[in-house]
């Protein structure tokens, strides 16, 4: 436990050291004027990173006054930002303007003394405000406002969709109300940064980072949280010896492979948080997978955490998806839009499977736009030209080199509306010749399949590697079947001309709202040829499922 204290150590450390950064808005962060053009995904990461660094996890009881609640915080000096949500009670993220604000917070937060009950003394950022004040009795002081940190329901999106006046307000409307929100982000962050308080205990100088759909742009609220523990921010792995002299290095365990190391230090830091962290349940080490993780729930956030080590070519996937996902405002609502019919219809789960993963899936709509005439979003082979000596990233032999400066990259007048590259997408893929080609984002072209899978999607940096091997044939057959059904009721203008005629919009779904209700072919096994009769009725009774049913459509 002595050894596990080392938090304070930490902070105490750095007091006084950070450099002063600007305040981001937004859920990725704004441009704050410093800088032409959208940021890179390191420079908001490094952002979002100080920011949970100087913040910290009050659980809070509802009837709080939030004015006494901010005067008694700033006691320990000025707060830059803070806002409350709901997880199993009402908590506080509150960032102060300096880090020694948050030492002397912590230094005046008491441990516990409960009866029948051992405390572990592990001091954290995460912490519980109580009040003993007899003065004005809790149930006449209004509820904290709360920021919502979950979406909509699906049948509630569908009404709001409906009342949209075209497919391409559609798409931005969903995205809208799915995206993850500036606190959400944030949120993340300090969940990244407490947990690195834990796994400091042995790696004093790690960095915990999230990666995936967390900062790749595409996340929607609710989504799981990628961490990965970074080692390589420790001093002392590019030190050369001097050539004469002496010179000392550290004796250390040796083993014969980087996998064995991964696991063994996931081992212990699963160990410490299962034991030590504050709000971390149903900790499960998953060391023997592909890519080795401990799996936990964050309960004081509500997320579902996963944290890997030793994964920085994940890292820079992610850096490309959040890449091109900067470069034109289509990309995203074509993601969000993509993804969430995806998950609406069951092509995509959270439990892993035989299922398309919805990295798999924005593989394939970044390959989609590359293959417009002309292209919206360049190959990644002309990203890896365009890179300069500062870009250059070889991880393990493997090169994953691209640019990062935007204003290098020169896009094509492309004028396609949401509404066409939507259609256009599911014709796209209800036509591709799966059956003899491989997706290929750095080329930009389908390649002739170098193996045997149903679908075989080429990992865009460890290039021998098909990122779709867990897609099995009846999961392709579904989707196809969808992307049959999907670009043939966008055809249909009935479903458009029905929109606006009067009446509760549940019963006028259009557009892209069609698209999302229950699928008629989605159980069908064989690529069967999608009939085109029937579709009033059709409709008619898809809503009906729907109007019976307050749930998401089962698949
Ligand atoms: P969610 O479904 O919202 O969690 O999307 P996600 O993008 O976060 O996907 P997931 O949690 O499955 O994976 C996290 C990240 O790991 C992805 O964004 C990718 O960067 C990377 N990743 C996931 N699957 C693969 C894969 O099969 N191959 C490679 N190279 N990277 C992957
Ligand atoms: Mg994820």
């Amino acid at each position: 436990v002595k050894c596990l204290n080392t938090i304070e150590t930490i902070l105490r450390r750095s007091v006084g050291t950070e450099p002063v950064v600007a305040h981001t808005e937004g859920a990725q962060g704004d441009d704050s004027g410093e800088k032409d053009g959208p940021k890179s995904l390191s420079e908001l990461m490094a952002d979002r990173q100080e920011q949970a660094e100087k913040s910290v996890l009050i659980s809070c009881p509802s009837r709080t006054s939030e004015k006494k609640f901010l005067k008694f915080l700033s006691k320990h000096g000025d707060i830059n930002k803070h806002f409350f949500y709901e997880s199993y009670g009402v908590y506080a993220v509150v960032e102060f303007a300096r880090r020694d604000s948050v030492v002397s917070l912590l230094e005046s937060a008491a441990i516990p003394n409960v009866n029948h009950e051992c405390m572990v003394p592990f001091k954290s950022r995460l912490l519980s405000l109580s009040n003993q004040s007899s003065a004005a009795s809790p149930a006449q002081q209004p509820r904290l406002p709360c920021r919502p940190q979950t979406t909509i329901a699906i049948n509630e999106l569908i009404q709001r969709l409906s009342r949209e006046d075209s497919v391409d307000d559609q798409m931005g409307a969903l995205t809208e109300a799915y995206q993850l929100t500036e606190e959400n982000s944030r949120l993340r962050f300090l969940v990244c940064s407490l947990l690195k308080d834990v796994a400091a205990a042995y790696f004093p100088e790690c960095t915990i980072r999230p990666f995936g759909s967390s900062v790749n742009g595409f996340g929607k609220l609710g989504c799981d949280l990628d961490m990965f523990l970074d080692l390589d921010t420790i001093s002392g792995w590019n030190f050369k010896p001097p050539k004469s002299g002496l010179s000392l290095e550290y004796q250390m365990k040796r083993t014969n492979s980087e996998r064995h190391v991964t696991q063994s230090i996931l081992s212990v830091i699963g160990e410490c948080v299962d034991h030590f962290g504050p709000g971390c349940v149903g900790v499960q080490k998953i060391l023997n997978a592909r890519c080795p993780l401990v799996r936990f729930a964050h309960q004081p956030s509500g997320f579902q955490c996963d944290l890997t080590a030793n994964n920085r070519v994940a890292m820079k996937s992610t850096e490309l998806l959040y890449l091109y996902g900067e470069l034109d405002p289509r990309v995203r609502r074509l993601v969000f839009t993509v993804r969430f019919w995806a998950r609406a219809h069951g092509v995509t789960s959270s439990i892993p499977g035989a299922w398309i993963t919805n990295f798999s899936l924005t593989v394939m709509i970044l390959f989609f736009l590359q293959k417009r005439s002309p292209p919206i979003i360049p190959t990644l082979d002309r990203l890896r030209d365009l890179a300069g000596p500062a870009d250059e990233s070889v991880i393990e032999g493997t090169d994953c080199t691209f640019v990062s400066d935007f204003s290098k990259i020169q896009l094509q007048s492309n004028t396609d509306t949401l509404e066409q590259l939507l259609g256009d997408f599911f014709e796209f893929y209800a036509t591709f010749p799966f059956s003899r080609m491989s997706i290929n984002i750095r080329k930009g072209r389908e390649q002739n399949k170098p193996e045997v899978a149903p679908l075989h999607i080429q990992n865009p940096f460890e290039t021998s590697l098909n990122v779709s091997k867990n897609v099995n044939t009846s999961q392709l057959d579904r989707f196809v079947a969808l992307c049959q059904e999907s670009a043939w009721l966008l055809q249909q203008g009935e479903a458009r001309t029905q929109r606006g005629s009067g009446g509760n919009c549940m019963d006028n779904p259009w557009g892209l709202a069609t698209l999302l209700l229950p699928s008629k072919v989605a159980g069908i096994k064989g690529r069967k040829k999608y009939k085109k009769e029937g579709a009033s009725e059709r409709i008619k009774s898809l809503l009906e499922s729907l109007k019976n049913k307050n749930e998401e459509p089962k698949r």
